[in-house]
């Protein structure tokens, strides 16, 4: 296993490339086993669960290749099973159930198990599958649905889930009749995920609002499709251009789906400007810190509030931070007590106060955004920090000290 070495204190100066989107490239690949002829993905990310995704794409009958940044996915004849031993690594895997039944009309998906954050049922996607002919039992751990032929519904969900919303996107797009999705999640990733359906001949409006209304088609084609940019790896970037006392030109930034975070980090004193190829973030001599509440989009992201809590942890002042999205996400507060961090835990609430300087100490990564605060804190500490276990790191992050170095950050990957 490998670990991070950073030495902290180098305000970070030059521009920084984001990559494609991980949210958005899972949920398409998967939407390549709806489609009857071959399909290209370009800007797609080269992360683990990418890799994972595209595993298991070749077990479920559509060979997905990597060439360069484009992914190409041959879909062949159909295998209904995902195996234990590859969902247990990525909870996305549930993805592909809504695509199965709706070409197969078939599906053994191992029961995605919860993560570091959370529990992450998938209740809510089984339910809203069953209102439109879908059985479902669980045999031995795996979950096994059927129906002859999906017919449209009118669903709504009890809360907007990004990956519910997803599964019966893709589920709707070849069912009998029109189905309605009510309450639906109206993050970009899903926007993307439609507009790619679209360009496959799926009939979607409404992508973006909490109504998307999916007509079912006979077939979809073929399409070459160009991933959205991580509005995620995003928001980290300039949180780094933040905690450093930097100025960084993120480029490729998909602005239009950050006003949220834009706005918390204006809040916090920097300047934070569209230019030609980029988004400008610019510390500007000082740093209050600020109260965070993360809601579905367009709130402030809850993938986004782990980076907040390390820049908070360094402003000045006391700063709130709310995790109402998940029941486990403070995994990176006590790694970052050890770097000499004032916070508190209060239920989901966590109070930081700032105005002190961190101090580099040896960190254990636990789940993928916690590892990116870690780092965003090592930057900022005085002295070296070693972050330990970035398997974590690497499931969301393009070989992010690659990324760092050029612009003035001392990290390197050392074996563990
Ligand atoms: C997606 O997860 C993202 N993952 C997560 O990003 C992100 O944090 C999350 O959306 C919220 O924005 C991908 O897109 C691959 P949800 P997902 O269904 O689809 C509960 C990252 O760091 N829930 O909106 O699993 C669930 O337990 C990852 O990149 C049910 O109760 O999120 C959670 O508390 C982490 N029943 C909440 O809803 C269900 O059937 C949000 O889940 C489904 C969800």
């Amino acid at each position: 296993m490998d670990k991070l070495v950073i030495k902290g204190g180098t305000p970070l100066e030059g521009s920084i490339r984001v990559s494609g989107s991980k949210n958005a490239s899972l949920p398409i690949l998967m939407a390549s086993i709806l489609l009857e002829e071959p399909v290209i993905f370009r800007n797609v990310p080269r992360l683990r669960d990418i890799y994972t995704t595209n595993k298991l794409l070749g077990i479920l009958g559509c060979p997905a290749e990597f060439e360069g940044d484009s992914v190409y996915v041959k879909p062949c004849d159909l295998n209904p099973e995902a195996p234990y031993d590859l969902v247990k690594t990525m909870r996305a895997s549930v993805l592909c159930l809504g695509p199965l039944l709706a070409r197969l009309g078939e599906a053994r998906v191992a029961y995605p198990g919860g993560c570091a954050i959370g529990a992450r049922p998938v209740d809510l996607h089984l339910s809203a599958l069953e209102k439109m002919g879908a059985e479902f039992e669980l045999d031995s751990g795996y979950i096994v649905g059927r129906c002859k032929q999906l017919t449209g519904a009118h669903i709504r969900f009890d809360f907007p889930t990004v990956g519910g919303t997803e599964n019966l996107l893709m589920a709707a797009t070849l069912a009998k009749g029109e189905t309605v999705l009510e309450n639906a999640a109206r993050e970009p990733e899903v926007i993307d995920l439609a507009n790619f359906l679209c360009a496959c001949g799926a009939d979607i409006t409404g992508q973006g609002t909490d109504v998307i209304r999916i007509r079912g088609v006979e077939r979809l084609h073929g399409c070459d499709y160009r991933i959205m940019p991580d509005r995620i790896e995003a928001g980290t970037f300039m949180v780094a251009a933040a905690i450093t006392k930097g100025n960084l030109l993120i480029e490729d930034c998909p602005d239009d789906a950050l006003d949220a975070v834009s706005q918390k980090l204006r809040d916090m004193g920097l300047s934070v400007v569209s230019e030609e190829g980029g988004t400008r973030v610019k510390y500007q001599g000082h740093l209050e810190s600020t109260d965070i509440v993360t809601h579905p989009y367009p709130g402030f992201p809850t993938d986004m509030q782990a980076q907040f809590m390390a820049l908070m942890c360094v402003a000045d002042g006391f700063g709130m931070v709310e995790e109402t999205i998940f029941e486990n996400r403070f995994m990176h507060v006590l790694e970052l007590v050890r770097m000499g961090a004032d916070v508190r835990l209060v239920g989901r609430t966590a109070r930081v106060r700032g105005g002190r300087a961190l101090r580099g100490a040896p960190v254990m990564a636990s789940d993928l955004r916690a590892s990116a605060s870690l780092v965003l804190a090592g930057l900022a500490a005085e002295g070296e920090t070693h972050v330990q276990r970035i398997y974590h790191l690497d499931r969301g992050y393009e070989r992010i000290e690659e990324k760092l170095c050029p612009v003035g950050a001392d990290i390197q990957r050392v074996p563990e």
